[in-house]
């Protein structure tokens, strides 16, 4: 049996649900260009079991870019006097939920930085009247690491979901990526608190982020499995000139799309987003990303004049663009990859 037959073979046991061990999954992450298109074509074919041509939307609302962090890859981190900073009202960031449920949305997706500002009483109105005005929506929350007591109370008030990217498995690792006063230990915590709280979770980590290995994402594929989210994202690491790694090579749009889909066949059922830092590093990026497997979008919905403060990276795309062009350009580039967008809720099933 020829290597390219051997690395297809670990692709059919994936898609059977068999688990991979860790040097199964090291052999294809390793040996990625010669199965790349085959793990694309079933991971295809699992997606459209689970969720047939329908690609789901989520609107981003970025609400403030205030941070207390200060993570080396990102570019609204604290230490960061470049950015210009912005905060959302509760009314603002309601009238982003209106124009976007009349743009077809319902999912929002408050994001924020970790801002002090924002405190449970305050975050537990906003979806409260977001939930109380479409409650035919799903409100997502990515507002990083809170305790679990606000995690609870946020819960209560009406969100469903919660996504808090673990960045990277290994502790080394993170230790690379983050100061010495970020923990990796809570942030897997928050993690699991989340999953237990009721909140559909999302994982997930930047691929070639400066210091990761090919050894890290097979672990990162165990973790995934082992965890068990119903949504995981992953994109591109691409430098931000004003943060510690701004000289840093990027990630590649290949190795994202490759592991999109041996996500996807990981986690069959999975909720997983074609990125925007994918879209940025290729501009085929998102197109590649649904036909790998992700089945997800989520074009931004912040008023104009922030859209161009929340820069994690540096290039990002669509930030000039009105929500309503954007959506109307994602249709159209959707359809010309057989896919479809719909304007259902998108649960996790
Ligand atoms: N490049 C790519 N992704 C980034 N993120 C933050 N900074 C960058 C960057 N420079 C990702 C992190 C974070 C998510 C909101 O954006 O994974 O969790
Ligand atoms: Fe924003 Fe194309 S998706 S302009």
């Amino acid at each position: 049996m020829g290597d390219k037959e051997m690395y297809k073979k670990l692709v059919d046991k994936l898609a059977k649900n068999t688990v991979l061990d860790r040097d199964e999954y090291l052999t294809l992450i390793k040996n990625k260009d010669g199965v790349r298109e085959y793990a694309a074509e079933l991971a295809g074919k699992v997606r459209r079991q689970h969720y047939g041509d329908r690609i789901f939307i989520r609107g981003l609302i970025e609400f403030t870019n205030h941070c207390r962090n200060n993570c080396y890859y990102c570019g609204i981190r604290a230490g960061n006097s470049c950015v210009e900073r912005y905060r959302l009202s509760p009314d603002e960031i309601v009238s982003c939920a209106d124009s976007g449920h009349e743009l077809g949305f319902r999912t929002f997706v408050l994001q924020g930085g970790e801002d002090v500002l924002y405190t449970d009483d305050i975050l537990v109105d906003i979806i409260s009247r977001i939930k109380k005005k479409y409650p035919d929506c799903a409100v997502t929350l990515s507002i990083g690491e809170r305790s679990d007591e606000s995690y609870k109370r946020l819960k209560e008030a009406g969100a469903d979901r919660y996504l808090l990217r673990h960045e990277t498995v290994n502790p080394e690792h993170y230790k690379k990526l983050h100061p010495v006063d970020m923990s990796h230990e809570n942030r897997l915590r928050c993690l699991r608190r989340l999953k237990e709280l009721g909140y559909q979770t999302g994982a997930g980590f930047m691929v070639g982020s400066p210091g990761q290995t090919d050894e890290d994402l097979a672990d990162e594929m165990l973790f995934l499995k082992e965890l068990d989210p119903q949504m995981v994202g992953i994109g591109p690491f691409i430098p931000h000139k004003d943060t510690p790694l701004g000289g840093e090579s990027p990630g590649s749009a290949q190795m994202t799309t490759f592991l999109l889909s041996l996500i996807r066949l990981t986690l069959p059922g999975v909720l997983l987003p074609a990125t925007t830092a994918l879209g940025t590093i290729d501009p085929m990026g998102r197109e590649k990303g649904i036909m790998a497997g992700a089945n997800v979008l989520m074009p931004n919905l912040s008023p104009a004049g922030v859209r161009d403060k929340y820069l994690l990276y540096d290039n990002k795309i669509c930030t000039g663009d009105e929500a309503a062009q954007c959506i109307n350009c994602l249709k159209l580039r959707m359809e010309k990859t057989g896919y479809r967008i719909v304007t259902e809720r998108g649960d996790y099933k």
